[in-house]
C-alpha cells in the first residue's frame, strides 16, 4: 500500500486536524455517490454535515468507519491511515458512530447494556466476554454509570431497554457509542423523530458530550446546525460545495442555491 503523504492536499490541514480525507471518491456502481472530496475535521470542535437528500453525507460516515473503502483517495486520522482498516480496528482507533439502528439488547437493562459495552473495551469483542460475568471488570461498572450520567439515563438505569420512551433509546444509543472511548464521535441526524422536548434535552447532551469528544453531526435542522456547530461543511450531489463557520455558511450563495433556498 502506497503510505506517502500527497505533496499539496487540498483540505487545509492544521496541527488541530483529526481526521482529513485527500480526494475521496466513493463509487456505487454507475453512481458517483462522493465525488474527489478533500475535508478536514477539527479536534475538539463539532462539525457538522449538512446537505440535502443523497448529497453523500451518510455515506462520509460509512467511509469514516471503514463500513465502506474509498473507490480512490485517502483517509486519515491523527495522520494514519485507515482507508483499508477493519471497522473494529478503526473503532480502536478512536473513531466511532453513534447508530441510528437499535444496537443493544431490548431484554437487558439500561444499565446491563451501557455494562456490557464498556466492558467490551475493556476485554475485546468476543463471544466469550459476554458470558463472564460484567462485575468481573470494576473499570467497566465504574465507566458505564458514568456514562449513564452522561447520557442522562441514571434515573431508568434498572429499566428494561425495552420499557425506555424513545428519547431514551436515542440516548442508550450514544451511551453505547460513548462506552467504547470515542476520541471522534459521529452522529447521523440524532434528534431525528424526536419531540421538542427530546430534541433540547439531545442538543444539550451533545454540547456537554462536546467538552471533551471531538463530533460530526449529520443534521437537517438548520436552527440547531446553526446553533450548535462550530464548523460546517456542505455536501451535494456527492461533491463538497462549501465549508467555513456558520456565519460564513449562512450567507455563501453556493449554499443558499444548492440547500438553504432550496428547503
Ligand atoms: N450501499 C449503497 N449502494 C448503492 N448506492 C448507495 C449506497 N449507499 C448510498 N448510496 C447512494 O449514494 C448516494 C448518497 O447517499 P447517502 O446515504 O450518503 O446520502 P445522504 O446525504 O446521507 O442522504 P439523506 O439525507 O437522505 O440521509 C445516494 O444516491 C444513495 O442512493
Ligand atoms: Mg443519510
Amino acid at each position: 500500500m502506497n503510505r506517502t503523504k500527497p505533496e499539496t492536499p487540498d483540505s487545509e490541514t492544521t496541527d488541530e486536524t483529526l481526521l482529513r480525507t485527500d480526494d475521496v471518491t466513493k463509487k456505487f456502481g454507475q453512481l458517483t455517490a462522493i465525488n474527489d472530496v478533500s475535508m478536514s475535521i477539527p479536534e475538539g470542535e463539532i462539525t457538522s454535515i449538512i446537505g440535502p437528500n443523497g448529497a453523500g453525507k451518510t455515506t462520509l460516515f460509512n467511509l469514516f468507519t471503514g463500513k465502506y473503502e474509498p473507490t480512490s483517495g485517502q483517509i486519515r486520522f491523527r495522520d494514519e491511515r485507515i482507508d483499508g482498516m477493519a471497522p473494529h480496528d478503526i473503532v480502536d482507533k478512536g473513531v466511532v458512530r453513534s447508530f441510528q439502528i437499535t444496537n443493544f439488547f431490548d431484554d437487558l437493562t439500561t444499565r446491563e447494556n451501557v455494562r456490557l459495552a464498556t466492558q467490551a473495551r475493556y476485554s475485546g469483542f468476543g463471544a466469550s466476554d459476554f458470558l463472564r460475568h460484567y462485575t468481573s471488570l470494576d473499570g467497566a461498572v465504574d465507566d458505564a454509570e458514568a456514562v449513564l450520567e452522561r447520557v442522562h439515563l441514571l434515573d431508568v438505569a434498572d429499566r428494561q431497554a425495552s420499557n425506555l420512551s424513545y428519547g431514551q433509546r436515542r440516548h442508550l444509543e450514544i451511551g453505547i457509542a460513548l462506552a467504547a472511548g470515542p476520541d471522534l464521535l459521529l452522529m447521523d441526524e440524532p434528534t431525528a423523530g424526536m419531540s421538542p422536548e427530546e430534541t433540547l434535552d439531545t442538543v444539550e447532551l451533545i454540547e456537554e458530550i462536546a467538552s471533551d469528544t471531538t463530533l460530526v453531526l449529520i443534521e437537517h435542522d438548520m436552527d440547531i446546525v446553526m446553533d450548535i456547530s462550530e464548523f460546517i461543511v456542505v455536501m451535494n450531489e456527492g461533491e463538497l460545495i462549501a465549508r467555513g463557520d456558520p456565519a460564513e455558511i449562512r450567507t455563501d450563495d453556493r449554499v443558499q442555491r444548492a440547500y438553504l433556498g432550496g428547503e
